[in-house]
């Protein structure tokens, strides 16, 4: 029997225990997933933690805004998947040998969302806009997938500078929003934009083969933006399940099958 939560501030609105009671009919296994209220300060997190591990949790699933928290944790008192410690953030909490582990799936879960929808991002110029921590979970996993070359704009672009200094690669360059490379074949919006009602100011004869926006579930202008323009598009519906998967599988050994799988 296994015993997870996803823990979050605001948390009522949350889509992950649907998510993961889905993934446990499939896969024929007995699980509770509890949404986990928790006020935002680190003692309080770290109490809600201990107390769920102490009590025999599986695992939990970390949401805004305790990613950060989730990430000095297990820095401090326990272990860090590389995507963690190049995120520098989880979203994944299991116990590994009895020590608190931190894992982060959403940018494979990114990943494997376009390689399911027939995105080539082997030997392509992929653009990534933001450079919060979206942005920054991402690149690892990104440069996984062989792309050519990723491009990080962002409005303050001195964060995207800085993004760019944490990998060992030449791959990755940035600028601003205003200066995107012209030969883009994939692009993600990884800003908060969408919830700001502000547009983004991209040049108007900008054109790419496919636009993802990590955001679900309302309006992307963003997306309408290439939409106009003949591109294939995409919500984070996708990543949202794929990153689920992959912590399903991390706490129970069980991997989902995600063909025909809707949500
Ligand atoms: P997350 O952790 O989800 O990535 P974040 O760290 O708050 O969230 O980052 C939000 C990103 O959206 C940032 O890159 C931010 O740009 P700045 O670094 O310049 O602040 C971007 N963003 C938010 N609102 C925006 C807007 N109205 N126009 C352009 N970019 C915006």
């Amino acid at each position: 029997r296994y015993h997870c939560m996803v823990i979050g501030n605001p948390i009522a609105h949350s889509k992950s225990p649907d998510l993961h009671q889905a993934f446990a009919k499939q896969t024929g296994i007995t699980l509770s997933y509890q949404r986990q209220y928790c006020p935002n300060d680190v003692d309080s997190f770290t109490a809600v933690i201990e107390a769920f591990f102490a009590g025999g949790g599986t695992g939990a699933n970390v949401t805004v805004p305790f990613k950060e928290m989730a990430f000095s944790l297990c820095q401090q008192r326990g272990e860090l998947s590389e995507y963690a410690r190049l995120a520098g953030a989880v979203n994944t909490l299991a116990i590994k040998a009895g020590k608190l582990y931190g894992d982060n799936t959403d940018g494979r879960g990114l990943v494997a969302d376009l390689l399911s929808q027939g995105v080539r991002l082997k030997d392509a110029n992929v653009a990534i806009l933001g450079a919060g921590g979206a942005t920054r979970g991402a690149i690892l996993p990104l440069l996984d997938a062989q792309v050519k070359s990723l491009h990080i704009a962002n409005r303050t672009v001195e964060k995207a500078e800085n993004l760019t200094r944490l990998f060992d690669t030449d791959k990755l360059t940035f600028s601003s929003l205003t200066d995107l490379p012209n030969d883009i074949e994939v692009i993600i919006n990884a800003t908060s934009i969408g919830l700001s009602g502000d547009t983004l100011p991209f040049a108007k004869d900008m054109t790419v083969d496919f636009a993802y926006d990590m955001m679900y579930g309302k309006p992307s202008a963003f997306l309408e933006f290439f939409k106009a323009k003949h591109a294939k598009t995409s919500d984070g519906l996708g990543m949202l399940v794929n990153q689920g998967a992959l912590s399903f599988a991390l706490w129970t050994g069980k991997q989902v099958d995600l063909t025909n799988f809707h949500f």
